[in-house]
């Protein structure tokens, strides 16, 4: 038997520091620390996060380590988020991982976010990976597309978004709403006892794969403010059903470009991955497809973690391919 390879990894594109180690593609410990500052502002505040970041780092790497049972002298190499993200907070996560790289004089490892998420799917949880191809929702809260995952690292794009990403609609909405951030999460909690058909809205229609919810947002906003206007406690007296009815639109506008591209791809194996396939009955709704292989992420793996970076760090060791401490952070990658 080979040795086993130990990966720390670190995620820091957006508003969760998180620190993981893996040995080979098991995960011995993810940590996560959320920062709640940017609760209030309705969405993440850039200098805020990166402040928290700096703030949160060592000890959430300190946590992961001890968590794991592993000393750095163990280590193979380092992973980070080198994008996309938020300049300020992928800094932080790229110059730490550099420096411990360095000192440890062990290979660094440059990981994509979106891939990352994707991957997560290769974590071996005691649920079974998807085999190649597969179709993948990616629906986070910067970045929607429906990606065929042709091998590890062979992506294509077949559709995104052209202006919000399905994340940014729940988190929007919620702030519309006068709900706290991240919207996801609490709007799909008010809307466990509302009715889904309630309210209508106006649905993108889009040619092939991409989305748009931009229009649909704007429809929200001012079903909204005529309601508030004949009624100032409208949104308060109904808002199980208000948000019943988004989370529901959402989902549809998802799912018919999602059922689309497995129907003219003829591949029947569809994953969800990123931040908003944490949504219950978005899981719940892969699931009832029968005539499909589906694949769900573990809760913990879906919104932002350096679980999903250290399985794609492992599979970039595998082929040797490492990067130097030349390399920098960038805002906006392709996939
Ligand atoms: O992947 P992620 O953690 O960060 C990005 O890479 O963007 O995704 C965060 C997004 C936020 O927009 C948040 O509202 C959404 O995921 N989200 C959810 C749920 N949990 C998180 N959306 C719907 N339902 C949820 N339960
Ligand atoms: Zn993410």
């Amino acid at each position: 038997m080979s040795q086993p390879t130990y990966i720390l990894a670190i995620e820091s594109s957006c508003d969760d520091t998180s620190a993981a180690v893996l040995k080979n593609d098991l995960v011995l410990s993810n940590e996560v620390a959320n920062q709640k500052v940017h609760e209030q502002y309705g969405g993440v505040v850039p200098e805020l996060a990166s402040r928290a970041h700096q703030k949160n780092i060592v000890p959430v790497v300190d946590q992961a380590m001890t968590k794991a049972n592993i000393t750095p002298k163990q280590l193979h190499a380092i992973a980070f988020t080198s994008g996309p993200g938020l300049m300020g907070s992928l800094l932080v996560g790229t110059s730490f991982a550099k420096s411990m790289a360095l000192s440890l004089k062990i290979p660094l490892i440059d990981v994509h976010h979106m891939q990352a998420h994707i991957l997560a799917h290769f974590i071996q949880d005691g649920s079974p990976s998807p085999k190649f191809p597969f179709i993948c929702l990616t629906v986070s809260g910067g970045h929607t597309q429906i990606v065929k995952v042709i091998d590890y690292f062979d992506f294509e794009v077949l559709g995104e978004t052209i202006d919000d990403a399905a994340g940014e609609a729940f988190d929007k909405t919620a702030k519309i709403l006068g709900l706290p951030y991240p919207g996801g999460p609490v709007i799909q909690k008010l809307a466990e006892t509302g009715n889904p058909e309630r309210f209508q809205f106006s649905k993108p229609n889009i040619e092939g794969y991409n989305f748009s919810f931009s229009g649909f947002k704007t429809s929200i906003l001012y079903a909204m403010q005529k309601e508030v206007k004949a009624d100032p406690n409208f949104v308060d007296e109904n808002i199980n059903d208000i948000c019943a009815s988004v989370q529901k639109s959402i989902l549809d506008i998802l799912f018919k470009k999602l059922e689309k591209a497995a129907k003219d791809t003829g591949i029947n194996r569809v994953a969800i991955a990123g931040g908003v396939s944490a949504n219950k009955p978005l899981r719940d709704r892969l699931k009832a497809n029968k005539a499909w292989e589906t694949f769900i992420p573990k809760f913990e793996y879906t919104t932002d973690n350096a679980a999903m970076i250290g399985i794609t760090a492992y599979y970039k060791f595998l082929k040797q391919d490492f990067t130097d401490v030349s390399v920098t952070a960038k805002a906006r990658m392709k996939l």
